[in-house]
């Protein structure tokens, strides 16, 4: 009898997983339904986001039973940016597929491997998501929104067959978030379109240089005028060289009608 009960336990267990694997496939055939995709560098990688529609069934899902969803779900009826409720993170913006692929190109020579990067204001996450693919170490994403991380940034790591364990999904305003975490963390820091407000730029550099090792890096990617809200490439640029804190160098520069840039920025100085 006693020499049964190992097998019979190894069979449950297998069971048990079985039973995971087969619900976690249904929760990815539900993300998956007409998901979107973008191809970035020159060997077309393949990154997929979760489609809006599907991201506000689920949020609609969850308002029933939690405030916060239905409180934000209430706001993006009527409104869109909003400071201090909702920082833009339902959507991909231009910026962080330049960066994607500026990332991939030879224009870029970071190497991914073995190094631990950063994506503030991260959104959909498809920085930290090329990151994971290209094999860093440890990948980290922020966005101001709980609620984007739930139902649209972790679901996203799900529909790149990323598993959503491995990567650290962390929420809430750059000044709380700069108290909180430790210093010198990451050898990359991404982000994209992320200075169009200019009351953030004090917490926002100093996130960023808190974070960062001293050799590391930071390219982040914005248009050159956010117009109508106030925020431009060149208003953050003079804050930045106003601290002395970082060396900044444009990157990459757009031949769009509305311009866009990657900049770089170097320590001047360890933190
Ligand atoms: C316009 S969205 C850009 C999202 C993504 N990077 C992209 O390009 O698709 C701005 C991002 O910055 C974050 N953000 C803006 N202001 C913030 C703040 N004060 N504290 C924390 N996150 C903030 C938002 O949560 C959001 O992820």
């Amino acid at each position: 009898m006693r020499s049964d009960h190992p097998r019979r336990f190894a069979n449950s267990s297998s069971a048990i997983c079985e039973s995971l694997k087969m619900a976690q496939e249904r929760t990815k055939e539900f993300l998956g339904r007409e998901q979107n995709c973008v191809e970035v560098g020159a060997e077309k990688t393949r990154l997929f986001y979760v489609n809006e529609k599907v991201v506000r069934q689920l949020m609609e899902e969850d308002a029933k039973g939690d405030a916060a969803t239905e409180a934000l779900l209430e706001h993006l009826k009527t409104h869109d940016v909003k400071e201090g409720i909702y920082e833009g993170g339902l959507k991909v913006w231009e910026g962080a597929l330049d960066l994607a692929n500026f990332l991939l190109s030879g224009a870029c020579d970071f190497q991914f491997e073995g190094k631990d990067i950063f994506e503030v204001g991260c959104g959909a996450g498809l920085l930290g998501i090329l990151a994971s693919k290209k094999g860093c170490r440890r990948v980290v994403v922020q966005d101001y929104n709980e609620e984007v991380l739930r139902f649209f940034t972790r679901n996203n790591f799900v529909i790149n067959d990323l598993d959503v364990e491995e990567a650290e999904f962390i929420h809430g305003d750059w000044q709380a978030l700069a108290g909180i975490l430790g210093p010198e963390q990451f050898d990359l820091i991404v982000t994209a379109e992320t200075i169009y407000n200019e009351e953030s730029y004090a917490k926002l550099h100093d996130l960023m240089f808190k974070t960062l090792r001293t050799d590391g890096k930071v390219y982040l990617a914005a248009k050159v005028e956010y117009f109508g809200v106030g925020g431009s490439l060149g208003a953050f640029l003079h804050y930045v060289r106003k601290q002395g804190k970082f060396h900044a160098e444009v990157k990459w520069i757009s031949s769009s009608a509305v311009p866009r840039k990657i900049i770089g920025l170097k320590k001047t100085a360890p933190s």
